[in-house]
């Protein structure tokens, strides 16, 4: 049987080969793209769905895009949604049109979030967090879930072709909310498309999938619309300092949200779960598990850009060159210079709401 994950549940994936396998994605070919980013060079992107139709929309400079939502719950971002917008960012630098949509509707729905409530925070927080994380505000289109009828029209015609059964085999779970909330997205994912059909990319984390399997299920059955199936990229989740494989603010500790202060955020640091040995000795004589290590794997996916300064680390915590204490200090600065400069973008990006383009 194959597994289901819940998009609104905290399950943690265990094995990415087997996630592969399991839901039939493709595996990532860094080299199908031109110039890949960070996240696409180190395997941290490792999987997606029809991958070959972006890649060649990209060569052949033919019209696609690319788009995510905002859950606008709580006050702050996390990890996953840096890597997702890197994604649209590395999308947009490369031709495609690019749309961001607030999921108020969902918020609603299936965490009852007062919509009013839901616009003021993406309004006020979501939006600048995003733009700060390196989108092209004026290469950008945003639109609220509830404020886009061409969506609502979508879904409900959406909904009239999958079965109960197919929603449970996909999500595991039949409660109303989640059932509208998920129709809701398959309208976001096409809209794009209303206008001109086109090819057109989702970046995810694991747990959107099923709403991709949804939709490319959907526009299957939707024959006489013509819609392309969207594509996706697929991230591995930035794993918890104390080393299991998501962050979740379920343990405080061992989680980091965006931003943060960066003295308390080092306090954390300073505590997670390195590849280091028992003993300073040993670690001189054995060198240390980078492959193991919570700090090394923030680098890898965040905070060290080169490649070069990468494997520099690397080879010296290998080597026993680099102990454990001495690499988490530099960590903290990396990390304390990272919060700094997000907190002073996002106040930037704030004085820049008004002159956003919303569909309306
Ligand atoms: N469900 C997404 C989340 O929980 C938000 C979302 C709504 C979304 N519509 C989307 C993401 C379309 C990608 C594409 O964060």
């Amino acid at each position: 049987m194959i597994k289901t994950i819940d998009p609104w549940g905290s399950e943690l994936v265990e094995d990415y080969e087997k996630i592969i396998k399991d839901f039939g994605l493709e595996q990532f070919d860094a080299k199908m793209f031109p110039n890949p980013n960070r996240l696409m060079r180190r395997g941290i992107i490792f999987a997606g769905r029809d991958l070959k139709q972006i890649a060649d929309a990209i060569k052949n400079k033919k019209k696609f895009y690319v788009l995510t939502g905002i859950m606008p719950t709580g006050n702050k971002i996390h990890f996953g949604h840096k890597m997702v917008v890197e994604s649209m960012k590395y999308f947009q630098e490369h031709g495609a049109e690019t749309f961001i949509l607030v999921a108020d509707l969902e918020a609603a729905a299936a965490r009852g979030v007062d919509l009013e409530e839901a616009k003021r925070r993406a309004i006020n927080f979501h939006i600048p967090a995003f733009i700060a994380l390196g989108l092209d505000p004026k290469k950008t289109k945003f639109y609220f879930q509830s404020e886009n009828m061409d969506v609502a029209k979508i879904a409900s015609r959406a909904s009239k072709r999958t079965t109960a059964n197919e929603f449970k085999a996909i999500y595991g779970n039949l409660e109303p909310g989640r059932i509208y909330s998920a129709f809701t997205q398959v309208g976001d994912i096409l809209y794009p498309q209303l206008r001109e059909r086109m090819p057109g990319i989702i970046p995810v984390g694991i747990d959107q999938d099923p709403h991709i399997r949804l939709t490319r299920d959907i526009v299957k059955r939707l024959k006489e619309d013509k819609f392309f199936a969207p594509s996706s990229i697929v991230n591995k989740f930035t794993p918890s300092l104390d080393g299991d494989l998501k962050m979740s603010k379920s343990k405080p500790e061992s989680c980091i949200e965006l931003p943060e202060d960066p003295k308390s955020v080092c306090k954390r640091l300073m505590r997670a779960k390195t590849g280091g040995r028992d003993t300073l000795e040993e670690q001189k004589k054995l060198g240390g598990q980078p492959e193991k290590c919570v700090i090394f794997e923030i680098y890898k996916q965040h905070l060290i850009e080169d490649d070069k300064e990468l494997q520099k680390v690397y080879n010296d915590c290998k080597a026993g060159k680099l102990m454990c204490g001495e690499d988490k200090k530099n960590c903290c600065e990396l990390m304390a210079r990272f919060m700094e400069e997000l907190t002073f973008k996002i106040e930037k990006a704030k004085k820049q709401v008004d002159k956003l383009e919303f569909i309306r």
